[in-house]
């Protein structure tokens, strides 16, 4: 179900027909509140309320025009303008896609400079989405480019890729921002574990080297981006047994899912952010969320019938 839900979300012929589908787009409500950023503003106010933060995405990645790259970015500006006016804890998650990877990286590259300086005015911080394994290098080169220049922006790495581990060590010295995943792409038995209990694995070995460098003195923030309630409270044991203190690191979870334990970690002392997605371009990320638990297809069929 998980390969067939990854080649659904990459078959551009469906790709063009089920967004247009209203009984589609009232599915998708479930992870996201609305395709306008007024909508995610407005939850995030909500959020904040509530001791969580938000991080921000507009929908949408592999842009085929320079003009839709510079169009996603100039979005983005007038987004972090109003994430200020509203004077929220709020921060950007983007793609390198969206903003014209597949192009030119000067051209991405260029973007995520203008990004990065306009949220250092507020002192937010942007982070870089982790895409399929054919940018994994490109988005890590990127990365380190940009924070020799921007300290204020952070990476995602994921834990499925055999990389990763050898990832960390390279991007420690930079002082990095990482959040943790496990990884939301179809990725070959080459270059990704493939079984839960690995994945989860090198997802806590990942976390420890992480947590282990803050002892050693390193300025890491760490995002635990995941909804795995027992591998968060395995990192939690680990922090506080290295005398970290709650705080050492962050969990950020996705808008729709688990808002239950979002609320209990936030008012228990942790440091919580909820991924707020927006954009009329979600189709290829609502089939991966779809993709990530099975039974999600069940309860975006029974909200189409009934
Ligand atoms: P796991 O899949 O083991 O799920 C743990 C539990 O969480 C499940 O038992 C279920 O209860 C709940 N759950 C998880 N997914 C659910 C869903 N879709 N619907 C309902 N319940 C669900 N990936 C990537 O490749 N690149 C990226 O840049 C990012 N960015 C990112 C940011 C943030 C903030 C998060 C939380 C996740 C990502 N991801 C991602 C997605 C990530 O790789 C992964 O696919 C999902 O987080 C699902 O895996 P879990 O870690 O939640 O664990």
């Amino acid at each position: 179900m998980r390969t067939l839900l990854l080649w659904v979300a990459r078959n551009t012929w469906l790709r063009e027909r089920i967004p247009r589908l209203r009984l589609a787009r009232r599915a998708v409500r479930r992870f996201m509140p609305g395709e306008d950023p007024e909508a995610a503003l407005t939850e995030a106010v909500a959020f904040q309320r509530q001791g969580i933060g938000t991080l921000f995405t507009r929908l949408g990645e592999n842009v085929v025009e320079p003009q839709e790259a510079d169009a996603t970015a100039d979005h983005y500006l007038g987004f972090l303008d109003r994430v200020a006016a509203l004077r929220l804890s709020g921060e950007l998650s983007v793609k390198l896609t969206q903003l014209g990877l597949d192009l030119d990286v000067e051209l991405a590259h260029g973007h995520m400079e203008r990004l990065a300086e306009r949220a250092a005015r507020d002192g937010g911080v942007v982070w870089i989405d982790m895409e399929g394994g054919a940018y994994t290098e490109r988005t890590i080169a990127l990365y380190e480019r940009l924070k020799a220049q921007h300290p204020n922006v952070g990476i995602c790495l994921q834990a499925y890729l055999r990389r990763s581990a050898a990832d960390v060590q390279r991007l420690l010295p930079l002082d990095p921002a990482i959040r943790l995943v496990k990884g939301a792409y179809n990725e070959p038995e080459t270059i990704a574990y493939r079984s839960r209990r690995a994945v989860d694995a090198n997802y806590a070995a990942l976390a420890v080297a992480l947590l282990e460098a803050r002892t050693a003195g390193r300025e890491v923030r760490i995002g635990i981006g995941t909804h795995d309630v027992k591998l968060i409270e395995q990192i939690a044991v680990h922090a506080d047994a290295l005398g970290l203190s709650r705080q050492a690191f962050e969990v950020h979870m996705l808008y729709g899912i688990r808002l239950d334990q979002q609320r209990r970690l936030a008012s228990e002392g942790y440091v919580v952010r909820d991924l707020i997605a927006y954009g009329p371009a979600w189709y290829a990320w609502y089939m991966r969320r779809l993709a990530e638990r099975p039974a999600n297809v069940v309860f975006a069929l029974r909200q189409i019938i009934g």
